[in-house]
């Protein structure tokens, strides 16, 4: 069964069940400021988990693209990806463990779908907690399928707990579905979860009926959510009788690439194995970045600079293996191929993403060598003085330099046992970038979407400045990102020049004159089309016929969105727009902020 095969099987499967099949999200998540990437596909979601009605009802499922880079260090081993496919079904308060459970033992054993023998499948539930006790209603349901207790495991909250990377937001136990892959065990400790390769994870159900607050106690959610996420390129290497998800169909032909081009073997060594993994991995999550609806360029915070990250830890790999400059574009035109059909948004950017492929290669180039020789030689004298810690005023020079991204450095000297001075970094990083607020610690936090009333009102001036951009710039200007904390937003949208002071002033005081007005917002549901037709501003090419949420300013503007907003314009305040600047080519990106109204 190829990964094709699977989504649909899946998205049939679930639509029998009553589920609406909604369009994944774009890898940037949007309004959000908590997380860099979409990491799982219940993010885009999570307001909905909170409460809000989805347009589309209570039971979802969807193909979510996910990056994620946490684990990067472990990319190239059999199973971890940094870009990969998430399926998922969804309850909004709906069905609970029961359903759940017994559709994902279905799915995974019924000869009419995946057909893997129930013998092959272990499974781990929630041990329990000082604040949750056991899930002992999921060991029940597992038993009555016919799962016995030796393949039940009950594990600690490391491994059962779901709660996303931030401090607060929705959460809950999970179980979590293994398929026995018929190796021997590693030893006796060996059990789902271990890393050795005998027992391949392709599976969660989540049950998310606590909200974490931010003293860290756990709210009851007033509705049960499920939230469930199968890994595709997991499961297509189960399916396909793969020890690996590189050893799928789904990465055969960047591997070969990487082979005709290097003259090399894979199976040469293991390192070569390793070095072809990675570079497979980091150019496919690298398209899909820059071929995003929301694309991002390499740069040196935030998304921009995870993306650099990955392209010249690419480029550092490719060395040890002899690939010559320029690899990235053949590669990416094999990844681009290969999934342009399910993703149309890679066969627009096309050219935009083969080409900032190639301008950052070239980039890394020019430095790449004289960093490495002059880490080389730094390490050499560590060593000979017997030191093993690396300072950051150096690590901040090959940054800054040689454009050695701090991991990368740091990675370099752990394979020397050396480690690398993150705070001396930072402090050079601070002094050098005074100017710059944002920090590279606080590029990587993660979290939640944030619904707050301060956040909620800079969400409803977004789309008020959005239209007054639109009025006083022209069509041209569409929405390229967006950012919001509870403090001020972050909006980015295609303007080919900078601002005159004259169009920044005219825009606040349309922005401003609606605030006044105190119209009130208004939210309604319809499919895409009539959004389109009725005028609607539209950020996301969601599927013919799907059914979207429309947020309507009284006769000023309309918009396809999540929400939340909030029920007046008055409740604004006053709008200030604190700085207009390039974000990057053909987009301008503002910062503003509410500030309470004058009295009187
Ligand atoms: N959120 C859970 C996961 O990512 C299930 O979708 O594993």
């Amino acid at each position: 069964m190829t990964g094709r095969e699977l989504k649909d099987m899946y998205l049939g499967f679930f639509r029998e069940q009553g589920h609406a099949v909604i369009t994944g999200s774009s890898l940037i998540p949007q309004n959000d400021p908590t997380v860099l990437f979409t990491t799982a596909g219940m993010h885009p979601l999570v307001p909905y988990l909170l409460g809000e009605p989805h347009p589309a009802g209570r039971r979802l499922c969807d193909c979510q693209k996910c990056i994620r880079t946490g684990d990067i260090d472990q990319v190239g081993d059999i199973s971890h990806l940094t870009f990969f496919e998430m399926l998922g079904n969804w309850s909004l308060g709906d069905y609970f463990k029961a359903e759940a459970i017994r559709w994902s033992f279905e799915f995974i054993t019924s000869k009419r779908y995946l057909g893997f023998s129930p013998d092959r499948l272990s499974v781990t539930v929630f041990q329990g907690n000082a604040n949750v006790p056991q899930d002992t209603e999921s060991i029940g349901i597992w038993k009555q399928l016919g799962i016995p207790d030796a393949r039940i495991h009950a594990l600690p909250e490391d491994d059962n707990w779901w709660g996303p990377a931030g401090q607060t937001g929705p959460c809950g136990p999970d179980t979590e579905m293994f398929i026995d892959t018929g190796r021997a065990a590693c030893g006796p400790a060996c059990r789902p979860g271990c890393r050795c390769g005998k027992y391949f994870e392709i599976w969660n159900d989540v049950f998310m009926q606590y909200n974490k607050q931010v003293d860290g106690s756990y709210q009851p959610l007033a509705q049960h959510n499920v939230d469930t996420g199968m890994g595709v390129e997991r499961t297509v290497a189960m399916l396909q009788g793969c020890s690996s998800v590189f050893e799928t169909g789904m990465f055969r032909a960047v591997l070969e690439g990487i082979e005709s081009m290097s003259g090399r073997r894979m199976t040469e060594h293991a390192d070569t194995g390793r070095a072809f993994r990675v570079i497979a991995d980091h150019v496919r999550s690298s398209v899909f970045i820059l071929g995003d609806e929301q694309g991002v360029s390499p740069g040196n915070l935030g998304q921009g600079y995870v993306l650099r990250r990955l392209i010249r830890r690419a480029i550092r790999y490719a060395k040890q293996v002899g690939l010559q400059n320029g690899f990235t574009v053949p590669l990416a035109e094999q990844v681009i191929n290969q999934f342009a059909a399910e993703y149309p948004e890679l066969e627009t950017n096309r050219q935009r993403v083969l080409t900032e492929l190639k301008n950052e290669e070239e980039r890394f180039e020019k430095t790449l060598d004289r960093g490495m020789a002059e880490l080389d030689k730094v390490i050499g004298q560590l060593k000979a003085h017997q030191q093993a810690r690396l300072g950051g005023r150096v690590a901040f020079r090959l940054y800054d330099t040689c454009g050695f991204p701090l991991e990368f450095t740091e990675e370099i000297c752990a394979e020397h046992g050396i480690t690398v001075d993150r705070a001396g970094f930072d402090e050079a990083f601070e002094k050098h970038r005074a100017v710059s607020k944002q920090s590279m610690d606080k590029a990587f936090k993660g979290g939640l979407a944030d619904a707050s009333d301060a956040t909620t009102r800079l969400h409803t001036a977004t789309h008020l400045l959005h239209k007054a951009l639109q009025t006083v710039l022209g069509d041209h200007v569409h929405q390229k990102g967006s950012n919001i904390t509870a403090e001020r937003l972050r909006f980015d949208f295609s303007h080919p020049a900078k601002m005159t002071d004259e169009q920044v002033r005219t825009v606040e005081t349309m922005v401003n004159a609606v605030i006044q007005r105190d119209l009130p917002v208004t939210m309604g549901m319809m499919t895409v089309e009539e959004a389109r037709a009725d005028g609607a501003m539209a950020l996301f090419t969601a599927k013919y016929g799907e059914q979207v949420k429309v947020f309507t300013v009284g006769d000023y503007s309309k918009e396809v969105c999540g929400g939340p907003h909030v029920q007046r314009t008055g409740e604004l305040g006053r709008f200030r727009i604190l700085k207009e600047e390039a974000s990057s080519a053909g987009v301008r990106r503002i910062r503003a902020v509410l500030e309470p109204a004058a009295p009187g």
